[in-house]
């Protein structure tokens, strides 16, 4: 059975009708429990497998446990788990609201370990288990006016490869995908203000299914960590030749956005 964190829109609901469509019963998690109930009928009809929703905030602090022991409780045995919710607030961290920050490091971060904890537990123990988390091509520069957001994605990345190598002598794969801009309701704030970021260009994002299609393609083949797209990986590549001091400095200047309001990188 998989467990897909973030299945009601995105990447996430591309990742659940990949599994399905192989054969895998499914725990759908995310907030909105009418997507996710939707999408279990959907899935099941399609593809003859057992779904259930499980409508969580994995942005509260002892969500993790709550969704790890209803598994549990319903002998729900997960072999595949895909931490793929996260969400990323734009605007200078000094205005952005603490509360906000609090509950996106949550999800993006503490919810994420909290889950590969539980679950690698129970796959160590099976011998047997494959965990994807997702990062971002964030995680390999600062990225002013996403400053915690990608910060907390460099965490997803360094934390995935150290966990893999602690868990690969137990049968469990840890594989870390790295989407660029990809096209899913993550931007729809920025895109809804007409905030125009280069780098975040509408017409430069790949299709949320490319994305998942390649994250459970690199996860089978036991990849430790990889980026999507050749030209994402190529620009996180050759940063790291780079001075960090004129990486953060470019990036300020790729992240600054401009609408027609004028500059708006504050928050609301
Ligand atoms: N799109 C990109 O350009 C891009 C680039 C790099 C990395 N990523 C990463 O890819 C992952 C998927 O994002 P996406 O692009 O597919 O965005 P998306 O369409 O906005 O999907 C985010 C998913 O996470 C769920 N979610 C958000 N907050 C949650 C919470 N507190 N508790 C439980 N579930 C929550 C959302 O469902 P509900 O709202 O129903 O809770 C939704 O299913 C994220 O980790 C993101 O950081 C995206």
């Amino acid at each position: 059975m998989a467990l897909v964190t973030g299945a009601s829109s995105g990447i996430g609901l591309e990742f659940a009708r990949l599994l399905a469509a192989r054969g895998h019963d499914l725990v759908l998690v995310a907030r909105s429990k009418c997507r996710l109930d939707d999408l279990a009928k959907e899935l099941g009809t399609a593809h003859g497998v057992a779904v259930k929703a499980a409508p969580m905030d994995l942005g509260l602090p002892g969500s993790a446990q709550v969704l790890w022991e209803l598994t549990e409780n319903q002998g729900l045995e997960i072999e595949i788990l895909i931490n793929n919710a996260g969400i990323g607030l734009y605007g200078e961290h000094s205005v952005l609201g603490p509360a906000q920050v609090a509950s996106m490091l949550q999800l993006n971060i503490l919810s994420l370990s909290e889950l590969c904890q539980r679950y690698g537990a129970g796959m160590g123990q099976r011998g047997k288990g494959w965990i994807l988390n997702i990062a971002s091509t964030a995680a390999y520069q600062p990225t002013p006016y996403f400053a915690a957001y990608g910060a907390s994605k460099a965490y997803v990345l360094n934390f995935s490869e150290a966990l893999a190598m602690e868990l690969e002598d137990q049968g469990v794969v840890v594989s870390c995908l790295s989407p660029g801009p990809s096209d899913t309701a993550f931007f729809s704030d920025m895109d809804q203000r007409g905030l125009q970021v280069e780098a975040l260009a509408k017409g430069g994002r790949r299709s949320a299914r490319a994305v998942a299609e390649v994250g459970l393609e690199r996860l089978f083949a036991g990849k430790l960590s990889s980026i999507d797209g050749r030209i994402n990986a190529l620009k996180a590549r050759s940063l790291r030749l780079v001075p960090r001091a004129v990486v953060a400095r470019f990036s300020k200047t790729l992240m600054t956005a401009t609408s027609a309001a004028g500059p708006a990188v504050r928050a609301h």
